[in-house]
C-alpha cells in the first residue's frame, strides 16, 4: 500500500536502519523496484528526479501516476519522493501527484542562499503536509548524470574537502530551515560505476551527534556493501541508490541483444532489464537490512 516517506523514515531510525530509496526513469524501473522490495518483505521509497521528470518532457504525471497505482497495490509499504527539485514549479505538483516528500537542492547556492531558499520551499511545504529534506555540502556528481549533460559544471571530487558537510553548518541549518531530514556529503558521489566510494565515518559520527533529524545518504551506488552497513550502523537512515539500477538494467539488456542480435520486440530484452534491476534492488534493501536483522 501507499505510504509516506516521513513514516518510513522514522521508522527506519527508530531501528536503528535505514530505508532504501530508488531513483525510477521508466516504468519498468518502478516495477522492478517494487518487485524487488516485495521479494524481502520490505518497504521502499520510489523516487522521481527533476532530471527524470525532464526526461518525460517536463511532466510528472505519466511516471508519477504509475509509480502511484503500483504503490497502491503493493503487498509492502511503498512511499513516493521527488528528488533532486530545484524547481519550484515541480515542488508544487509534488501533493496533487501523491508524492508525500521531497528533496529540495538548493546545494549548489552559497549557504546563505542555500537556506533562504530551502526554508521558503519548506514553509510551503509544511503547510501542505510534506515531508522535506534538503542537502548542506555537495554530493558531486550530479552534473554528470543530467540528460544532455550540460551546465559546463565539473562534478566536485567527492574526496575534495569543500564536497564534506560541516557538522556545525549543518546543525544550523537545520535549526534554522526546519527541514525534516538532511543529505550529507561524507565522501559518496552521485553516478558512479565503480563500488569505491569510502565514506568519512568519523564525520558521520560528528553529524549524527550534532543533529537531531534523520541523515540520508546520497550517490550510494558508489558505495560497498560494508561500507554502506557502516554507514547504517552510523546513522543513515534514508539511502539514496540509482545508477545501481541503470547499471543491472543496461548490462542485462547488453548481454541480452548481443546473444539475440535478432531480438527485435522489446519486451524481450525489457523482460531481462528490469529482472535485473530486481535482483538488484532487492540484493540492497537486504545489506541495509542487515543490521537490524542480526
Ligand atoms: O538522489 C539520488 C541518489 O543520490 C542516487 O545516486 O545514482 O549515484 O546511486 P546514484
Ligand atoms: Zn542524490
Amino acid at each position: 500500500p501507499l505510504t509516506t516517506t516521513g513514516e518510513l523514515i522514522t521508522r527506519a531510525a527508530a531501528a536503528h536502519t535505514a530505508v532504501a530509496a530508488f531513483n525510477v526513469i521508466t516504468l519498468e524501473h518502478v516495477e522492478a523496484v517494487i518487485k524487488g522490495a516485495e521479494s524481502v518483505d520490505a518497504p521502499v521509497v520510489v523516487q522521481v528526479s527533476e532530471n527524470a521528470v525532464k526526461f518525460h518532457d517536463g511532466d510528472l504525471l505519466p511516471l508519477g501516476r504509475a509509480a502511484l497505482t503500483a504503490a497502491e497495490r503493493a503487498t509492502v509499504p511503498v512511499a513516493l519522493h521527488l528528488d533532486h527539485i530545484q524547481s519550484d514549479d515541480l515542488l508544487r505538483r509534488a501533493p496533487d501527484a501523491g508524492f508525500s516528500s521531497v528533496m529540495y537542492d538548493a546545494s549548489r547556492l552559497p549557504y546563505a542562499e542555500n537556506l533562504a531558499a530551502t526554508r521558503s520551499a519548506v514553509e510551503w511545504a509544511h503547510a501542505q503536509g510534506l515531508w522535506i529534506e534538503a542537502e548542506l555540502g555537495r554530493v558531486g556528481g550530479k552534473d554528470a548524470a543530467q540528460v544532455g549533460g550540460k551546465n559546463g559544471v565539473p562534478p566536485l571530487d567527492a574526496h575534495a574537502p569543500g564536497a564534506r558537510t560541516d557538522p556545525d553548518e549543518a546543525r544550523a541549518f537545520v535549526a534554522d530551515s526546519g527541514v525534516d531530514a538532511l543529505a550529507v556529503a561524507i565522501g559518496s558521489s552521485h553516478a558512479m560505476t565503480t563500488r569505491t566510494a569510502a565514506l568519512d565515518h568519523t564525520l558521520l559520527k560528528r553529524l549524527t551527534a550534532a543533529l537531531d533529524v534523520p541523515l540520508v545518504l546520497h550517490g550510494s551506488s558508489g558505495v560497498p556493501d560494508d561500507e554502506l552497513r557502516t554507514a547504517v550502523a552510523g546513522g543513515i537512515a534514508k539511502v539514496n541508490i540509482g545508477t545501481a539500477l541503470n547499471i543491472a538494467l543496461t548490462g542485462a539488456i547488453r548481454e541480452h541483444l548481443a546473444a539475440h542480435p535478432e531480438v527485435v520486440d522489446p519486451r524481450k530484452y525489457l523482460t531481462v532489464g528490469r529482472a535485473a534491476m530486481a535482483e538488484t534492488a532487492g540484493r540492497l534493501i537486504g545489506v541495509l537490512r542487515a543490521e537490524c536483522d542480526a
